[in-house]
């Protein structure tokens, strides 16, 4: 069985995708915006291109039944009813609503990965329902990747340490699972900081540029591991809640 790790959105038909389950990370901050919202009980979120997709796709539904949702440069788009700060997803605001959803990095690493068999979202708030969730692909002889979104199609550290941190748990019962350097390489990165997410965020560039975009509170949201113990499924153009009725 194998658990690889990928960098940046994939290239198309990357044969490490292929028939695979696979984690999309995007830590700071869409896979933890995507896991609270869910969980406060909106109906699917619709990860989109651009401004212009989510705008666009907003008009074949009712006006109320849709939250506009996404950042350029950290902000919240203009005229967007939601930013990408996952404080934002509060139950009031999202409950029933299914949110069109576009961010720089996120949301195109989602809509990259193409051949999967499964795509899941996961990040440090929902972290144990995702690992259960790979860990069950490879009981079953499905193998898995983890797609670390990264920056600007760079590499991101708090990622690859998420990334790491599901390498870790997700190998422990099977101790023959093979990995690729870039798996080896986020077990360093994850050995080195553990639970100390506040480290990690202080030395990740991203989470510095949060801080310094006055988005701190934001930054103890995402290191809150477990707090959001949902499993986003992403299938069909639409991610939602794996829920008893959606079992895998
Ligand atoms: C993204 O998807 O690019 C990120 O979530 C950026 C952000 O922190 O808003």
């Amino acid at each position: 069985m194998r658990v690889d790790v990928l960098f940046g959105p994939p290239p198309t038909g990357a044969p490490e995708l292929t028939g695979r389950v696979v984690a999309v990370v995007d830590v700071l901050r869409a896979s933890t915006s995507i896991a609270v919202a869910l969980a406060n009980g909106a109906k699917a979120v619709i990860p989109c291109e651009s401004a212009e997709d989510a705008v666009h796709r907003s008009k074949s539904f009712e006006r109320p039944a849709v939250r506009l949702a996404g950042e350029r440069r950290m902000r919240a788009i203009p005229g967007f009813d939601l930013g990408n700060s996952p404080t934002e997803f509060t139950r009031d605001t999202v409950e029933g609503k299914t949110i069109l959803f576009s961010t720089t990095n996120g949301t195109a690493a989602l809509l990259a990965v193409q051949g999967a068999r499964d795509v899941i979202v996961a990040s440090y708030v929902n972290f144990s329902a995702a690992a259960a969730l790979l860990r069950t692909a490879l009981r079953g002889g499905t193998d898995v990747a983890i797609v670390c979104a990264g920056r600007e199609r760079q590499f991101s550290l708090e990622d690859a340490a998420c990334a790491g941190r599901l390498v870790r748990f997700v190998g422990k019962q099977f101790p023959d699972v093979a990995g690729n350097d870039g798996a080896r390489a986020c077990g360093i990165v994850e050995q080195r900081y553990g639970d100390d997410l506040a480290l990690l965020f202080a030395d990740a560039e991203h989470g510095r540029a949060l801080a310094a975009a006055g988005f701190s509170d934001d930054l103890a949201w995402c290191s809150a591991i477990d707090s959001y113990p949902v499993v986003p499924v992403y299938q069909e153009r639409q991610i939602t809640k794996l829920g008893p009725e959606r079992e895998r």
